[in-house]
């Protein structure tokens, strides 16, 4: 049984509920504007209202905006800026991030990661993931929220891989622009991070990622255009990291020349906590924003001086503050600020509605990657079942649910807690008569009598990870991270328990719980993995809802699983870790250029162990009755799905296209897809539509997208590797 139609009525009584709460508030901004704040007036445009405030406010007043105080009297923030209640200003309070509200707050929702939420490619679900953090932020006191991240998953062995969307410019885009419409729904303004080029946490203060203006414009900068032209995101985050030798919170080119004019941003940037480099460089490039764990050291009085030295102009500083206010304002931050603290931070917002979101979100974003001889889904009664992995207990579970570092939702309150693996099976299983024994693999002997004893084993493996650090290997460790490094626990590796119980017990499942790809050595000898990510509080529920057949599996991977490290597009110690330059500074050499996750792997014609978009179901589809119209000005893709299976499912039709060889393009490109819901036999047609930008590559001379003249072909199927429909496109 499907949750979407209970899912959709409880988000739309958490809507109203903000709607109201909203109301009340907004009768206190209307009292404002009466007494002196005519910039209150609901009537007047986001921008009037913005030039009105900042004509009024005196230097100290505009400078104030622009750093955060580091200042954590208040429980669980990354930072705030004080209320002005002379200007109607409401206090700022930012927090972290994409998968719940973080920052040592208590009592809110632990979402499936980044990674997980895009693996649905279901931007409802998005929206819906992002709406319902918004609202628990809101509730929280908090006006700013630090999300979502949308960089290119370059590089396999990056740690924060599991806090952004993928390895497609596309995917990632649309993915970000649904939960920045749905953070901002709930009037607080979204932050998209970490612009740009921010690929690995070694040397994440030093390394400068170098890369060619057509691999930035066609790989690394559309999912922030996405963010900024669609999704109207409030906030961009500038990332830590230099890009092309220079940082990017004073990089003149990611700032003024492509965030601004090219893609029209009328919103603020701040700084990734402690990115500001300079003052005079920084506010002259386009940050607007200093936000670190201390207090503005550039942009306090540092930037007053350079003011009243004229090295910044009053202009440059006007314009900085209106950036903050102007999103602000349109955002509703102004007319609905939240409740205020200390109390907002006593809200419990971890309610069952919210826990059903997140339910929801684990189950959508889960890949089945293997099923033979239909093993899954279990069926019968009365059966044994061997649970094994340290990641299944609670205890084990805490390590497993998020990724680390500051995105990690605390789980603390009286109704907080992470349904764990065990637990979740443990009572699906219950349901059926099955039995139940748990082994926490540490012997990998005693992992083996378990499997053997038993009808099925399931093995819950993981590999943890943290912001801070990055992966060894592609092989999952037994290592667990934090922010501050890693610790290694003895024992069997996840492969070699994996292997040992495979051996022990040919009905074995495995439930992958990773952040990005991993091999997997053990994959012929298992009968079904489901990879379900960091998938948050409710993954032990949502992990036997797939196991047991309540909920079928449909979302698709994200990125490309490659059989061996060295397959992947980055292979050579000078595109990672990087090389060492001129004054010691570390240097990342985006060699792979535009061939970045599939875009490599196809150019190469290397057979990954999963191909992007890959993701099976327990029910099969099918495509047909292509039609294709138009020209690469504005094309229309219409085909037909049909679920060819025994059961309700969801398939995700993905549309490629190929360019002509004159355009010097990647061999194919992901350029449209939707998810479908659809009954045994049932039938549906799906329309996608391209448009000039579909076809178009990055011309350097000409410094804009052109389209190359020929004719474009057009994929359409359920993977990057099976895609039955063929057509094509021509440019007039
Ligand atoms: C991270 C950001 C985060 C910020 C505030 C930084 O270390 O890179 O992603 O938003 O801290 O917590």
């Amino acid at each position: 049984m499907m949750r979407h139609t209970r899912v959709r009525l409880l988000i739309a009584i958490a809507v109203v509920a903000t709607a109201l709460g909203a109301g009340l508030a907004g009768h206190g901004a209307q009292r404002a504007a009466a007494a002196g704040c005519p910039w209150m007036d609901k009537h007047k445009s986001a921008n009037v209202r913005a030039h009105e405030l900042v004509k009024a406010m005196t230097l100290d007043q505009k400078i104030a905006e622009l750093y955060g105080r580091g200042d954590f009297t208040h429980y669980g923030a990354a930072n705030d800026i004080p209320a002005v209640p002379e200007l109607c200003i409401p206090e700022l309070v930012f927090n972290d991030a994409g998968a719940g509200v973080a920052d040592g707050q208590q009592f809110t929702t632990a979402f499936p990661d980044g990674i997980a939420q895009a693996a649905s490619w279901d931007r409802v679900m998005q929206h819906r993931v992002g709406a319902a953090i918004g609202w628990e932020a809101w509730h929280k006191g908090i006006d700013v929220q630090l999300a979502p991240g949308v960089d290119i998953a370059r590089n396999p062995l990056n740690g924060r891989n599991f806090e952004y969307a993928g390895e497609d410019p596309y995917l990632s885009g649309q993915t970000g622009v649904a939960q920045i419409k749905g953070i901002q729904s709930q009037h607080v303004a979204a932050t998209v991070k970490h612009y740009a080029l921010n690929d690995q946490e070694l040397d994440r203060m030093t390394d400068s990622s170098d890369a060619n203006e057509r691999t930035m414009q066609e790989i690394h900068l559309p999912a922030y255009e996405a963010a900024v032209k669609q999704g109207h995101v409030g906030s961009v985050m500038c990332a830590y990291n230099r890009i092309n030798g220079v940082y990017a919170c004073q990089n003149r080119y990611l700032l003024r020349h492509v965030l601004d004019k090219q893609f029209g941003f009328k919103g603020w940037v701040m700084s990734d906590w402690g990115g500001t480099h300079s003052t005079v460089k920084a506010a002259n490039n386009g940050l607007d924003q200093e936000q670190d764990i201390g207090s503005g050291k550039y942009f306090s009085d540092p930037l007053k001086t350079a003011v009243q030295q004229h090295k910044v102009s009053v202009k440059t500083l006007n314009q900085m503050v209106l950036r903050v206010m102007r999103p602000l304002f349109r955002i509703g931050v102004f007319d609905n600020p939240p409740p205020t603290q200390p109390d907002a931070s006593k809200a419990d917002v971890n309610t069952p509605q919210e826990k059903d979101i997140a339910l929801d979100a684990a189950e959508g974003g889960s890949v089945l990657l293997k099923n033979s001889q239909g093993a899954l889904p279990i069926q019968g009664t009365g059966k044994s079942i061997a649970v094994i992995g340290n990641p299944a207990s609670p205890t084990g579970a805490q390590n497993y649910y998020q990724g680390g570092g500051s995105s990690k939702v605390p789980i603390a309150g009286p109704n907080a807690s992470v349904i764990d693996p065990l637990q979740g099976i443990t009572s699906r299983a219950q349901a059926d008569g099955d039995t139940v024994t748990y082994s926490d693999g540490s012997s990998t002997a005693d992992a083996a009598a378990a499997a053997a004893a038993a009808d099925v084993a399931i093995v819950v493996a993981g590999d943890n990870s943290s912001e801070g650090v990055d992966r060894e290997s592609l092989s999952m460790s037994n290592r667990t991270c934090t922010l501050f490094g890693c610790t290694p626990s003895s024992g069997a590796t996840p492969d070699e328990l994996i292997a040992a119980v495979a051996a022990a017990n040919p009905n074995t499942i495995v439930v992958l719980q990773t952040g990005y790809p991993v091999t997997m050595p053990w994959l012929g000898s298992v009968k079904s993995v489901l990879e379900t990510w960091y998938p948050g509080e409710q993954e032990g529920n949502a992990i036997a809802a797939l196991l047991f057949g309540d909920v079928n599996p449909s979302g698709k991977l994200p990125y490309t699983f490659p059989k061996k490290l060295s397959d992947s597009p980055i292979h050579s110690k000078k595109q990672y870790p990087g090389v060492t330059r001129q004054g010691g500074v570390p240097h990342s050499i985006y060699s792979e250029h535009m061939l970045v996750g599939y875009r490599w792997y196809d150019a190469k014609h290397i057979t990954p162990l999963f191909p992007f978009g890959f993701g099976l179901s327990y029910t099969t589809f099918s495509y047909s009755h292509m039609h294709v119209h138009g020209t690469t000005k504005h094309a229309t893709v219409t085909f037909r799905v049909t679920n060819t299976g025994a059961r309700t499912g969801a398939e995700v039709p993905q549309l490629y296209v190929i360019d002509p060889a004159a355009a010097h393009e990647p061999p194919k490109q992901l350029k449209g897809y939707t998810k479908v819901l659809l009954n045994a036999g049932q039938s549906t047609t799906v329309t996608l539509h391209l448009n000039k930008r579909s076809f178009a590559y990055w011309n350097v001379k000409k410094q804009g997208w052109r389209v190359a003249p020929g004719c474009y072909g057009i994929r359409v199927g359920g993977s990057s590797a099976k895609l039955p429909l063929h057509g094509r496109v021509c440019r007039t």
